[in-house]
């Protein structure tokens, strides 16, 4: 039986999600709960390998999704459904709306194949909300080049691939709108965190 909440953080590279984990983690700490903060890809010694090699080595399009899904696949059994089922709360950097932003939207892959993908990896689960940082890719881009770490192979990806990226979670938002919180995150830190907190304190009301 799940009593615990699963809880997904979604958007562009460089609209600033990473930024407001943290929060996220410590407003639902503060709420009691046992919180397990995790990642995609990534989230299990498989799946951090896997993330190395899907960031930095080049590959076929639908592999990089396969890849996506792998890591997923061992993320959701391992680490999600167990701390789902012990009753804690799952904050997840990313899942499967980033394969249907990125690899659909971003790369053209299609969606009603990597459904039914996604109906086998995670049978049943969805996140109970996910907050999407909606940001206009121009500003997003000049806020990595503020960064100045080296990109990654979906960093390195052009402006036109991130509106698609955008368009893509925008258009699983108003599919789903019960499920996403979209936060608007232009402005300062402070305004965004601003946002989040409002959308979050409804949320777990
Ligand atoms: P990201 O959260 O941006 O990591 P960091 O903040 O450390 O750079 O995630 C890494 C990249 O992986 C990001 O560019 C989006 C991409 N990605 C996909 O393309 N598809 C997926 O299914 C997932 C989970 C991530």
């Amino acid at each position: 039986m799940t009593t615990g909440r699963f809880i997904t953080v979604e958007g562009i590279d460089g609209a600033g999600k990473s930024s407001h984990l943290a929060y996220l983690a410590q407003a639902m700490r503060a709420r009691g709960a046992e919180v397990v903060v995790t990642r995609e890809p990534g989230g299990t010694p498989l799946g951090e390998r896997l993330r190395e090699l899907v960031l930095h080595e080049a590959m076929e399009t639908v592999t990089e999704a396969l890849v996506m899904f792998a890591a997923r696949r061992e993320h959701v059994v391992r680490v999600i459904e167990p701390a789902l089922a012990r009753g804690a709360w799952v904050l997840s950097d990313r899942f499967s709306d980033a394969t249907f932003a990125y690899q659909c939207g971003g790369r053209g892959q299609d969606r009603r194949a990597f459904a039914a993908l996604e109906s086998v990896v995670h049978p049943g689960r969805q996140p109970d909300a996910t907050f999407l940082f909606d940001l206009d890719p121009a500003v997003a881009a000049s806020r990595q080049r503020a960064q100045q770490r080296t990109p990654d192979r979906f960093e390195r990806e052009d402006e036109a691939y991130f509106r698609r990226v955008r368009e893509a979670y925008l258009e699983r938002a108003r599919a789903d709108p019960g499920r996403f919180r979209v936060i608007d995150a232009s402005g300062s830190l402070e305004d965004v965190r601003g946002r989040l907190a409002a959308a979050f304190e409804a949320f777990a009301a």
